[in-house]
């Protein structure tokens, strides 16, 4: 019999079919209500406890890009709050290779690759909207382009070292990398919270991209990076997770 025509039942369980949560991971987006209500959370919340390693990475942020909340700064953070969702989605096609004969397994890894990437797309949009302001506002206040070995080079650097920091905490001990991702994605919850708090006037700044329509659509600006924090925090939540289950 070709095994085209044979019925294949398989006898194991869908690891995840008993989850509690969303295995597929999509971000919600809310209602201007409900993101109002959600940056005054972020703002009545403590923040982490974060580690060395990311106290030493926020201290440098501030020293080369210094301690005001500028939309350049929040760019040059998206570009490096990718990097361990890329290096996880890695390692987690490596352990599937590994354990290519465990179909539960597998199901189990993809599951979390869908999860690394869907989280590592949301990124990609901020990064996208952060491009698409920082290129807007200074084309409105006729500064020109922003220094590229500051802006560019130095990003791209900075990114590749976090790529091999977090890839070493991840082979070496999965939660270490996760604790460093919790913090970082706390402490971007809480600046893109205080960021629309100094900018009352983006309350009546109306936002449209046709680049990032496919993000969403919101009434202002603020109700933009309302919504990136939010995101943030489920970001900072994912990693949460992965504390928890370790
Ligand atoms: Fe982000
Ligand atoms: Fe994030």
């Amino acid at each position: 019999m070709s095994i085209l025509t044979t019925t294949f039942v398989p006898t194991q369980p869908h690891p995840t079919n008993n989850a509690p949560h969303n295995v597929w991971h999509e971000l919600p987006k809310l209602s201007r209500h409900e993101l109002r209500v959600e940056q005054q959370r972020t703002l009545d919340t403590p923040r982490r406890r974060y580690s060395l390693a990311a106290r030493l990475l926020f201290i440098g942020m501030d020293l080369l890009y210094g301690r005001s909340r500028s939309l350049s700064k929040f760019r040059v953070l998206e570009i490096v709050a990718r990097v361990p969702y890329q290096t996880w989605e890695t390692i987690t096609y490596k352990q599937i290779t590994k354990r290519h004969r465990r179909p539960l397994d597998i199901r189990r890894l993809w599951d979390r690759v869908l999860e690394f990437r869907t989280q590592q797309d949301n990124e990609q949009w901020h990064l996208l909207i952060l491009a698409e302001l920082v290129a807007l506002q200074r084309r409105n206040e006729a500064k020109g382009r922003e220094n590229r070995i500051w802006y560019d080079v130095l990003p791209r650097l900075i990114a590749f070292g976090y790529w091999h920091f977090a890839w070493l905490l991840y082979a070496l001990k999965p939660s270490w990398s996760h604790r460093l991702n919790a913090d970082f994605e706390d402490h971007a919850e809480h600046e893109y919270a205080l960021l629309v708090a100094e900018h009352p006037e983006w309350e009546t700044t109306p936002y449209a991209s046709d680049l990032a329509a496919d993000y969403g659509s919101f009434a202002s600006l603020a109700d933009l990076f309302r919504q990136i924090g939010h995101d943030e925090r489920l970001h900072k939540q994912e990693s949460e997770q992965h504390l928890i289950a370790v």
